[in-house]
């Protein structure tokens, strides 16, 4: 397992590389409390690896409330922001409940809006899993949703 530091000062935040999923749920206990997390994740990418990444974070403690949002850009939207804050206060997230990202730049920016919003901001980890997420949508923090009028026109940085 690789790690890369963004310097940014109070805001650094590691980047990790490696192969499989097994030590991620050890990584994420190691810089959030178990409790009560949201698993956003696209149709086809749950498919794939939903049910290995809930039973990892599951073993390690945390209680996972599931989100399968449908795959591509349409589902960049305040539309389905507003899906994800209902899981969020049925599941009684609090402030130090976790959001995760399994998928593509669109979760990645979609549940990283959630998360920079839905109580003024809750953790956020991302498992970025298309080349484009890995090498550019899943570093720097910024985070968005598309507009009818336009794309990433309402976002942040997080
Ligand atoms: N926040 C940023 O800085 C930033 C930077 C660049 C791009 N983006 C955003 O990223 C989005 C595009 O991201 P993308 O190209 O990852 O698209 P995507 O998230 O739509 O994924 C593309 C397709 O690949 C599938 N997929 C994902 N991982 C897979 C896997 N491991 N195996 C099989 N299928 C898989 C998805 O279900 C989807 O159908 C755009 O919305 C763009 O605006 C954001």
């Amino acid at each position: 397992m690789e790690t890369i530091t963004v310097p940014l000062g109070e805001r650094s935040y590691e980047i990790r590389i490696g192969h499989d999923f097994e030590p991620f749920p050890d990584l994420a206990r190691s810089i959030l409390p178990a409790g009560k997390a949201l698993l956003v994740s696209d149709e086809n990418v749950y498919s794939l690896y939903g049910a290995t990444v809930l039973s990892l974070l599951e073993q390690a403690g945390f209680h996972v409330t599931p989100v399968v949002i449908p795959a591509g850009e349409e589902s960049k939207t305040l539309v389905q922001a507003d899906v994800l804050y209902t899981a969020a206060i049925s599941a009684n997230l609090d402030r130090s409940s976790a959001i995760f990202a399994l998928g593509g730049g669109v979760v990645g920016d979609l549940a990283g809006f959630v998360a920079a919003t839905y109580l003024r901001g809750v953790p956020f980890v991302q498992l970025p899993t298309t080349l484009l997420s890995q090498v550019d949508s899943s570093v720097g923090g910024k985070v968005a949703v598309n507009h009818r009028l336009g794309k990433n026109l309402i976002g942040a940085f997080y």
